[in-house]
């Protein structure tokens, strides 16, 4: 019961505050990839706009498997980290010549790409394909450790392997494309690292930290 209604607060309130994200329109495979990889180094805004002018250029896969390396640098000049771009161009080859183009709707086929890695590959699979699997970064399990107040480090390997269970048992089945991106808006506009706007939290009356007043105190950093 108490699952229930976290998971339709949580789906209710990613419905009527949904972004308008470029990917978000169609969910097509390739413009999830690519926002994926660009937002792992930059802001929503900016990465936005490079994704525009991206998609701009390269409208389909074949497009930057077709480019030279030199272009793809320069359309992904400004973001940093040159080897994600080249990943990028070597995984659009593989797309091309393995699978038709389309990027393939499975875990493990996806993680076989350059560049795509176990977070990338859940990321994919669920917002794309609509896939049953977790998407765990350090927003989500920032969330989960207010939601449930956890005293140990997240990072530990038992409290994060505790979490993934949990992010698994919580996980709407049928729903994880919009039950990942409810947790990855919630952990980037609401449940802050820093500041956090509880009074705006559609799950606040769920969440055990919020409750001990303990929020601040999570997530528990690794000991030095
Ligand atoms: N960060 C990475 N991917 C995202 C998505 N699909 N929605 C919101 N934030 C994200």
């Amino acid at each position: 019961a108490d699952l229930d209604r976290f998971q339709s607060q949580l789906l209710t309130w990613f419905r009527l505050q949904d972004r308008f994200l470029p990917w978000r329109q169609t969910y097509d495979p390739y413009h999830v990839w690519i926002s994926e990889i660009m937002l792992q180094q930059t802001q929503m805004d900016r990465g936005v706009s490079y994704f525009n002018r991206w998609i701009e250029r390269f409208p389909q896969v074949e497009a930057v498997a077709e480019a030279d390396e030199q272009e793809i640098f320069k359309m992904w000049e400004g973001l940093g980290y040159y080897a994600r771009a080249r990943n990028l161009h070597r995984a659009a080859k593989k797309i091309v010549e393995e699978f038709a183009g389309e990027l393939p709707c499975d875990i493990d086929l996806l993680r076989s790409l350059p560049g795509i890695g176990p977070y990338t590959a859940a990321a994919i699979g669920s917002v794309a394909c609509n896939i049953d699997i977790p998407t765990i970064d350090a927003n989500v399990a920032r969330i989960f450790s207010r939601l449930f107040d956890i005293d140990r480090p997240v990072r530990e390997t038992q409290v994060a392997r505790a979490i993934e269970k949990v992010a698994c048992d919580c996980l709407p089945s049928g729903r994880a494309r919009h039950w990942n991106q409810a947790l990855m808006d919630l952990g980037g506009l609401v449940c802050l690292p820093r500041a956090p706007r509880c009074t705006l939290c559609p799950i606040q009356e769920m969440c055990l930290a919020f409750a001990r007043q303990t929020v601040q105190l999570r997530p528990v950093p690794l000991p030095k």
